[in-house]
């Protein structure tokens, strides 16, 4: 099974940076796959940790992708890193051994620490919906324009039924982030 998290990883510089991964894990270890070349990837091969954040709010992963990252965020409590504030819970890991590839390669990381921060509220399918149209936005410049309209034609009879206000607010900063990524194509 897959979870869609926000990782958070630090820089050898010092320097913060969350971004939407899909991550595989067991009771013990997390496996992250970041595409090369990536932040994430960099950031895990010099400082070899990370915050995996659990959320609710797909605004932060709307966030990332547009590249607006200012999140507030807290020191995390084992590993030299940070987490995100909003989280409803977060794990603190750290590499234990890279699966090199040239295209993907794999992190093994050890779970050395776990916290709970907010009570979970339910599913809503409007959130469901912006992750997935983020995950279309991420590949915008490998994907069909057709297969992306008609795949975001599809998620937005969700969101119309389902949003709050705030998901109304993501739904239309993604889509016009594809809408402009797609003009450039
Ligand atoms: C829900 C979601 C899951 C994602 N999972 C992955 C993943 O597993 N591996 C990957 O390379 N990119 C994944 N991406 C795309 C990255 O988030 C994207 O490439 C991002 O720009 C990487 O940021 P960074 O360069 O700051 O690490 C995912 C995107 C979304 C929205």
């Amino acid at each position: 099974m897959i979870y869609e998290t926000i990782v958070g990883t630090l820089s050898k510089e010092g320097r913060v940076n969350f971004a939407p991964f899909g991550i595989k894990k067991n009771k013990k270890f997390i496996y992250i796959s970041p595409y090369i070349p990536s932040k994430t990837l960099n950031n895990l091969d010099q400082t070899k940790c990370a915050s995996i954040n659990y959320l609710d709010d797909s605004s932060f992963f709307v966030k990332c992708i547009i590249g607006n990252k200012k999140f507030t965020k807290k020191r995390c409590l084992k590993i030299k890193c940070f987490f995100l504030k909003n989280a409803l819970s977060h794990d603190e890991i750290v590499v234990e051994s890279v699966k090199k590839n040239k295209i993907r390669p794999v992190f093994k990381c050890r779970i050395v620490s776990q916290q709970n921060h907010k009570r979970f509220q339910g599913f809503n399918r409007a959130n469901g919906a912006i992750i997935e149209a983020c995950i279309l936005a991420s590949r915008v410049r490998i994907t069909k324009k057709e297969i992306i309209f008609k795949n975001l034609n599809n998620l937005s009879e969700s969101v119309l039924k389902t949003a709050g206000v705030s998901e109304k607010k993501s739904w239309d900063l993604i889509r016009n982030y594809i809408f402009d990524a797609t003009k450039q194509k």
